[in-house]
């Protein structure tokens, strides 16, 4: 099979192609007979090859995926992913991501003693325990574009699970989230589309935007779409 690959080289973006015996493997995997059979040159990132780092995200055939649980059959051509500041060939920078979790001071406060979760009281946040952080859900957000103060899709998915998770002692939490202009999202649900651990982002966003409101930390905020006057 054919394998293009997009690489960035020396501050431009250009095409490698390569012959690689690679049908029913991963992404992952061909890439990596890439670099240890014919071009040792070329760098990616992955660690754990299991779906559980996030770090592996690229774009195959024009979709951005995890390239360690993609499997493919036929030529393919394979991208850094957008949005993120490129590296070295399909390596990007990462680091806007970690800054907006720290903006959002999405972590947890301890409580001075463990208190037990039931199964039901779990269900509640785990898709937000789910997020790897792989970015995906950022690269193919429109709202990041508009608006460079935007949180974030992983931002807030993560943040779902601090903010109503009882084991977390600030009470306040939905507070540090004001300053990430969560109302800048366009709800056009990209980012739940394309998680490949099916984390829902938007619906996250959703609940956590509505609770905003209700505490009075943002205005309500109403799209007129017009057809809606008599
Ligand atoms: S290598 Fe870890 S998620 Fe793909």
């Amino acid at each position: 099979m054919k394998v293009k690959v997009k690489r960035f080289k020396d501050g431009n973006f250009v095409w490698s192609e390569y012959e690689v015996d690679g049908e029913g493997r991963t992404v992952l995997e061909i890439l990596q007979r890439i670099k240890e059979e014919i071009d040792p040159t070329l760098s990616y990132r992955a660690m754990c090859r299991a779906g559980i780092c996030g770090t592996c995200a690229v774009k195959v055939n024009g979709e951005h995926k995890l390239a360690c649980n993609t499997r493919v059959y036929d030529d393919i051509t394979i991208e850094p992913v957008d949005i993120a500041t490129p590296i070295k060939d399909l390596v990007v920078d990462h680091e806007f991501i970690y800054e907006k979790l720290k903006k959002g001071k999405v972590w947890f406060d301890p409580l001075p003693t463990n208190i037990p979760l039931k199964p039901d009281e779990l269900k509640n946040t785990e898709k937000s325990w789910d997020c790897i952080l792989c970015g995906i859900c950022n690269y193919v957000c429109p709202a990041i574009q508009e608006d460079k103060n935007f949180g974030l899709p992983s931002t807030f998915t993560k943040a779902y699970g601090v903010v109503f998770d009882k084991r977390n002692a600030n009470k306040e939490k939905l507070k540090d989230l004001v300053p990430l202009n969560i109302q800048s999202c366009t709800h056009c649900k990209n980012c739940t589309f394309s998680c490949p651990k099916d984390c829902t982002p938007e619906f996250l966003i959703t609940i956590l935007e509505n609770n905003m409101v209700r505490y009075g930390l943002i205005s309500r905020k109403e799209q007129d779409f017009g057809f809606l006057g008599f």
